[in-house]
């Protein structure tokens, strides 16, 4: 089965649209990831895939991360890993081969090294491997439109480059792509580009000031929320309340 049509399957079991950000501290390992999977255990019945961040693998190392993924998959539920991928072929390669091995179901990487040399190895390795590349296309802090927002001048005249990265993701036949909760005006933009298919990852709501139901109003797919769900006094019940204003 495709990537998307894994996470559409545990979206349809689970009837959430709601990706678990688990950039979970701590100093003490062992303390990290029983919270990990405390977290996990408490919200899964409210999402629909959970995503990981260098931040954790950097913390516990990716032979742990790895159990974890194994705890989400006995959970059923597909797990992302946020790697940003942004080099040259052969680390953008080993990096790739790295997180399939850990179990990942998918990848997100950026699109700013271009094709050839740089993306060609990251979906040449995810074709191979049945991973999912999903594609950073406008990121959701306030100073994103510095760079997403810059209108890029070619043969094919002038467009903001957020818009030839989304091109990009149906040229390359990504999985996906991630456009920021905190601008919904270019969720609804980027969904008029890409059609109806393609999977919107929406991060930013809540701690980041995006608003849940604004973003899937404007097209968003999946939802991608941290802080809101895991640094509250209960994210069982934060992440209820936010399955239930969204279904
Ligand atoms: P919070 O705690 O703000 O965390 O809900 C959001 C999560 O999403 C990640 N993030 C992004 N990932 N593009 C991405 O690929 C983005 O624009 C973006 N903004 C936030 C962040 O790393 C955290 O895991």
């Amino acid at each position: 089965m495709s990537f998307a049509n894994t996470v559409r399957a545990s979206s349809e079991r689970t009837q959430s649209r709601i990706v678990l950000a688990l950039d979970v501290e701590n100093d003490d390992h062992q303390a990290l990831i029983m919270k990990c999977n405390a977290i996990l255990e408490d919200v899964e019945e409210y999402i629909c895939a959970v995503k990981i961040n260098r931040q954790l693998v950097l913390s516990l190392g990716l032979p742990a991360v790895s159990e974890l993924v194994k705890n989400a998959h006995k959970r059923s539920l597909p797990v992302i890993m946020d790697a940003k991928l942004n080099d040259v072929g052969h680390t953008n390669s080993f990096m790739m081969r790295s997180y399939i091995h850990a179990g990942f179901d998918a990848v997100i990487a950026s699109p700013v090294t271009g094709w050839k040399g740089g993306m060609d190895s990251v979906f040449e390795l995810a074709r191979k491997r049945g991973t999912g590349v999903i594609l950073l296309v406008y990121m959701s802090n306030p100073g994103a439109e510095q760079f997403y927002s810059m209108i890029t001048s070619t043969a094919d005249g002038q467009k903001p480059i957020f818009e030839r990265f989304a091109h990009m993701a149906i040229e390359w036949g990504a999985d996906g792509i991630v456009v920021g909760a905190t601008r919904p005006e270019v969720i609804r933009q980027v969904r008029s580009l890409v059609g109806p298919s393609m999977e919107i990852y929406s991060p930013g709501v809540g701690t980041q000031g995006g608003d849940a139901k604004e973003a899937i109003e404007a097209g968003a797919t999946y939802l991608i929320v941290g802080r809101t769900i895991y640094a509250s006094p209960s994210p069982r019940n934060v992440a209820r309340s936010l399955y239930e204003s969204i279904k």
